[in-house]
């Protein structure tokens, strides 16, 4: 979801994403055999709250830190176009080349409206302008403009494909103005055609499959491609297509605390890389924090923590989850649309330990976003494989370390 990844105490923003019309793929031949491409994750959930990538655009390439958002399509840049607002960014502001705009009439600009819901046509023919808006009221401004990629890729190192992203000139993200951001821009890698996967398997040059594998120590990889995918363990649900619109999902799920059911009714349920913790609805949200409540022993102690919402302190103070997550117990979701499809959550997987040394909540309540659906987040998406196969329209994830480097994947082809 776009900008929703939170850092303590910045507002929650979420990208207003309407479902996008299916658009029908227009059949690429493939000019070359599909590769994989693996990126190096930087990054955290605590205190980072992002996990991004760099990427090298332009010519010559240049390094941007993008965040990895599979809750959004459009991957954008801060940009000197000139900029009329922007953050603070890690490398100097991307400067877009001469006549790099994409049209107005351009597919790729009519995708991107209907996604973003914007009846708005384009000012002028000749240009692609779009505007983001979260629903803290924050915004993007930008246009659709197109240059190079260096992507890292296993079967033909050179390629440079040239791709369609968003240069934003105007970021109104809540009071931002002067604060430094972690990251130059997004990497959107959600369902629609204007996604940056979309775009590569339009132009042959990998399959529409992405996956993450985010470490709990910070880092992971990222890739497009399936080459990488095991061939067994791999829980798969078909991805549903209903209310959470364009949002990668596995449909309804039941949840159950310490492997007995909480009797709340099933959850819509997306999985969301771009959102730093995870979001549960009023019912689920509630019955989560007294099941947990009503499971700790008495050793631990509600406490306040300016960094998140609902916390406890022991005698001592925590250095990391390991250190406490024996007094937790452990959630699961079981989606109805896979066969014994079973997401194990361990405290692991939704408790924070602050720099204070209190362990707190890291499912967070979703009502104050107004969100309609329950959003995982990076927290408990750690130390798995996830994998959205758009290929074959189903999720995927698989237990397991994320401390392998993106060189050794990539070494590992013929
Ligand atoms: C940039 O992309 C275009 C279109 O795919 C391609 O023709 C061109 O060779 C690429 N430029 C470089 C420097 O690789």
């Amino acid at each position: 979801m776009a900008a929703a990844r939170r850092a303590p105490g910045v507002a929650l923003l979420l990208a207003v994403l309407l479902p996008l019309v299916a658009t029908p793929s227009r059949a690429a031949t493939p000019a070359r055999a599909a590769s994989t491409a693996a990126f190096q994750l930087h990054g955290d959930v605590y205190p980072t709250g992002h996990y991004y990538v760099t990427m090298n655009i332009g010519n010559p390439a240049k390094p941007y830190f993008l965040d990895v958002d599979t809750g959004s399509d459009l991957t954008w840049l801060q940009c000197d176009a000139p900029c009329q607002s922007c953050n603070k960014v890690p490398h100097p502001l991307y400067r877009p080349a001469q006549n790099r705009l994409i049209p107005c009439a351009d597919s790729l600009c009519t995708a991107l409206h209907s996604g973003l819901g914007s009846n708005k046509k384009c000012p002028s023919p000749k240009q692609c302008d779009y505007q983001i808006k979260y629903t803290d009221s924050a915004s993007s401004q930008g246009v659709l403009i197109t240059d190079n990629f260096s992507l890292p890729l296993s079967k033909s190192s050179n390629i440079r494909p040239s791709l369609t992203f968003g240069c934003g000139y105007d970021q109104q993200v809540g009071k931002n103005g002067a604060v430094q951001a972690v990251t130059d821009g997004l990497l959107g890698l959600g369902r629609g055609s204007v996604s940056l996967l979309s775009q590569l398997k339009q132009q042959g040059v990998t399959k529409n499959v992405l996956g993450h594998c985010l470490s709990t120590n910070g880092g992971g990889f990222l890739f497009f491609g399936d080459d990488i995918v095991p061939t067994s363990r791999v829980t798969w649900v078909p991805m549903s297509r209903s209310t959470s619109g364009n949002y990668y999902s596995p449909g309804s799920g039941t949840l159950q605390f310490d492997r007995r059911s909480l009797g709340v009714k099933p959850m819509e349920v997306v999985f969301d890389s771009g959102s730093t913790y995870t979001y549960f609805t009023a019912q689920p949200y509630q019955a989560v924090v007294s099941a947990i409540k009503g499971g700790l022993s008495k050793s631990l102690k509600q406490v306040s923590d300016p960094e998140l919402p609902l916390c406890w302190k022991g005698q001592k103070a925590f250095k990391s989850v390991f250190d406490v997550k024996k007094e937790f117990k452990p959630l699961s979701l079981s989606f109805a649309n896979g066969k014994n499809a079973v997401m194990e959550i361990p405290p692991e997987n939704y408790l924070v330990v602050t720099k204070n040394g209190n362990a707190c909540l890291g499912i967070l309540d979703g009502t104050a976003p107004k969100l309609s659906f329950n959003v995982i987040g990076d927290i408990t998406m750690q130390d798995q494989m996830v994998i959205y196969d758009n290929e074959k329209a189903q999720i995927g994830w698989v237990r397991g370390p994320c401390t392998r480097s993106a060189k050794s994947i990539l070494s590992s082809f013929p």
